[in-house]
């Protein structure tokens, strides 16, 4: 008797189907990361129930304890807790973070949370380097010693903190202040680190101090037909060319292979604001009396801060060119 033609389409069907959905329920390490990924906890408006929740289903299915510490609600710190053969030496804390900044999803080739993975191996999502994949690395990592039957000496402690990406406040910042945090008895803390295409894992020691620095110029408002002294702008670009050279005089150090991208002071024009607001866009023949710009500023460990606030003082914003600044630290 012959098998009918839609009988066999839809045999044929089914084979096709039940082949995707057993890939697409495959328990790897890859499809694990992927699974991590997909939870938008991108800025400005995290959610982080779901991906703690499978943080913990993961750090359960390999027997590690799970804590959740909220010190504001809504952002959960995760902690779990992988104990030594010997609990009372000081412990090791490895950390990542939740949060990422945010993706312009219409500019990506994949959406960002699809974590979509090419042909070639690539996967695509926001947060993929910095830096789900190390928050993932610690569990597969823990999933593979212990299936060889390795036991730490020392407790070992992984840590996943909200808000990093904003500045850590309510996050890693309560956390470190807490009774919690102190109760682990650390001896060694290891960071986020960078993700790297090959197969070495790049350790850093040292890490440069944000600082939030926003220029401002007042002048005389003009018309914009007229050449006036001391306007707002004038003011505000001078500024901005004496930064320009500080810039190009650190990075000629890196150009020329003299120091790291991350040994100089790093200033990044981020934003201009000046200009008076019509319906149209802007009044384009009135000179504004106020105009500012803010700069993202990087200081090593060894560049002494009280310079470069002279700097800044005397050069950048000076008062004698009615400009006055900002400066907010990110860390403390
Ligand atoms: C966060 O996500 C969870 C489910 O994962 C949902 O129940 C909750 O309503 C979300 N919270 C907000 C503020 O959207
Ligand atoms: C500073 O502001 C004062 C008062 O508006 C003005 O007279 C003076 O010319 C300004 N100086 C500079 C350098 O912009």
């Amino acid at each position: 008797m012959a098998v009918s033609p839609l009988l066999w389409t839809l045999f044929l069907f089914s084979i096709i189907f039940s082949l995707q959905s057993s890939s697409s329920s495959e328990d790897t390490p890859i499809t694990r990361f992927q699974h991590y990924l997909r939870f938008n906890t991108a800025h400005p408006n995290p959610n982080y129930t779901a991906p703690v929740s499978f943080l913990i289903n993961q750090a359960q299915s390999i027997g590690l304890t799970a804590k959740t510490i909220e010190f504001v609600s809504g952002k959960p710190v995760l902690l779990l807790t992988w104990l030594g053969s010997n609990p009372n030496l000081p412990s090791i804390l490895f950390n990542s973070h939740l949060d990422s900044v945010p993706a312009e999803s219409e500019k990506w080739i994949h959406p960002p949370f699809s974590a979509h993975k090419t042909i070639d191996g690539h996967i695509y999502a926001r947060g993929a380097q910095d830096d789900k994949c190390i928050g993932v690395q610690y569990l597969e990592s823990i999933r593979n010693l212990k299936s060889r039957g390795f036991v730490p000496l020392r407790t070992i402690h992984i840590s996943y903190v909200p808000e990093e990406e904003i500045g850590g406040f309510d996050g890693m910042m309560d956390f470190a202040a807490s009774s919690e945090f102190r109760d682990l008895n650390l001896g060694f803390a290891m960071d986020e680190g960078q993700a790297n295409p090959g197969d070495e894992f790049r350790v850093f020691y040292a890490d440069r101090i944000p600082w939030n620095l926003v220029i401002k110029a007042e002048g005389i408002p003009g018309h914009g037909a007229k050449l006036y002294d001391n306007s707002a702008m004038e003011n505000l670009m001078k500024s901005v060319e004496l930064i320009s050279k500080f810039r190009e005089t650190q990075f000629d150090f890196v150009k020329a292979g003299k120091a790291a991208n991350s040994e100089v002071i790093s200033v990044n024009p981020v934003y201009l604001k000046a200009g008076t607001p019509s319906t149209t866009g802007f009044v384009m023949n009135m000179q504004p009396s106020e105009a500012e710009a803010g700069y993202d500023l990087r200081l090593p460990p060894m560049a002494d801060p009280d310079v470069m606030k002279k700097r800044i003082d005397e050069e950048w914003a000076p008062s004698i060119r009615n400009m006055t600044y900002t400066v907010s630290e990110l860390c403390h």
